[in-house]
């Protein structure tokens, strides 16, 4: 098949496309800028903006299948508006070159239970996506473990940093954490499977934790201790970004966002996706292992590890 891959320089993206590649597709990416993108061979590169019509269409034409993993948190606060306008961009050039299928990833999260900002995003682009005439197969997804992924990143950069850390009471939210290698086979596996286009499907890891056990479990893999984590309820959201601003270097437009997104629990209530992809699903803990082994990086360093170290909002109680 021909296959499209937009958000190929993102994290997803760029564990996606070798996967693609390796099952015999014939694939190009869309990148917006091109100095930036170190390709695979056999890879065609397209550059374009989705916010530009006129810029990107190319990159559609031929094509089978095109995947949507692109958002725009790192644009700041107005991502909401421009997401929602990438994908109606996307619609209308995917329309008119005869696209037969999409593959979009979002977010996991009850609608009836007050979706924070970026979920609804998420949510929306989804919709907006499956106004298009071809057939959109949508996966929702809770944080993604995997080296390079914003959510994990920060989680990981907390836990492994803060021996003590004083938390608003979303540590107790359930949420249901997945490897990367679980959603690239669930992403390139929809594709051989005619019957999953049109669907939606949710999907998730073996398990099913608090946010707070993803830390405590998070910070022992990488550090072999577990950090103490006190919820205190008068913490507002607004404070734990301020101090996931000085501890991480996840960029605020990211962070922030992601935050506010704690307070709703994302588990899967439907694993009908298992009937057509039955993968072996990868434990947690051995998820982190992978996502931290990272030979081409410097292991966490002492400072990183001090147990000095806390939660600076325990210091304004
Ligand atoms: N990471 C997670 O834990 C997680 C969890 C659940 C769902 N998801 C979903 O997975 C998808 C991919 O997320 P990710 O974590 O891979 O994000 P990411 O690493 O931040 O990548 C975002 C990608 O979007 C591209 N992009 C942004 N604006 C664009 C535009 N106007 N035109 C073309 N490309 C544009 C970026 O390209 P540049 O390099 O040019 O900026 C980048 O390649 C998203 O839909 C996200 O909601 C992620």
């Amino acid at each position: 098949m021909h296959v499209l891959v937009t958000g190929a320089t993102g994290f997803v993206g760029s564990h996606l496309v070798p996967e693609l590649v390796d099952a015999g597709h014939r694939v190009r990416v869309l990148v917006r800028d091109q100095t930036q993108y170190e390709g695979l061979d056999g890879v065609a590169v397209f550059e374009g903006d989705l916010l530009d019509p006129g810029s990107f269409e190319a990159a559609l034409d031929g094509v089978d299948a095109a995947y949507y993993l692109v958002h725009s948190m790192h644009a700041g606060p107005d991502y909401a508006d421009r997401d929602r306008r990438a994908a109606r961009n996307f619609v209308d050039a995917a329309d008119d070159a005869g696209v037969e299928r999409a593959v979009y990833l979002g977010g996991l999260g009850e609608e009836r239970e007050r979706l924070s900002e970026h979920l609804k995003s998420r949510r929306e682009v989804e919709r907006v996506l499956s106004e298009g005439t071809f057939e959109l197969t949508s996966l929702r997804a809770a944080i993604i473990i995997g080296d390079g992924s914003s959510s994990f990143e920060m989680v990981r950069q907390l836990a492994v940093r803060l021996p003590v850390m004083v938390t608003p009471k979303w540590v107790d939210t359930e949420c249901q954490p997945i490897a990367i290698g679980d959603v690239v086979a669930y992403l390139a596996g929809v594709l051989d499977q005619p019957e999953t286009a049109g669907e939606t499907y949710e999907i998730g890891g073996p398990d099913v934790l608090t946010y707070r056990e993803v830390m405590a479990r998070t910070a022992e893999t990488v550090t072999g201790r577990r950090p103490l984590i006190v919820p205190v309820p008068v913490l507002t959201p607004r404070i734990s970004m301020y101090w996931v601003g000085l501890v991480t270097s996840v960029p605020k437009s990211v962070a922030y966002p992601l935050i506010l997104g704690l307070k709703n629990s994302v588990v899967v209530h439907d694993d009908s996706i298992r009937d057509h992809l039955p993968i072996e699903l990868t434990p947690f803990d051995e998820a982190v292992a992978r996502a931290v082994h990272n030979p081409a990086k410097p292991p966490e360093s002492a400072a990183d590890q001090s147990t000095e170290g806390y939660s600076p909002v325990a210091g304004e109680r």
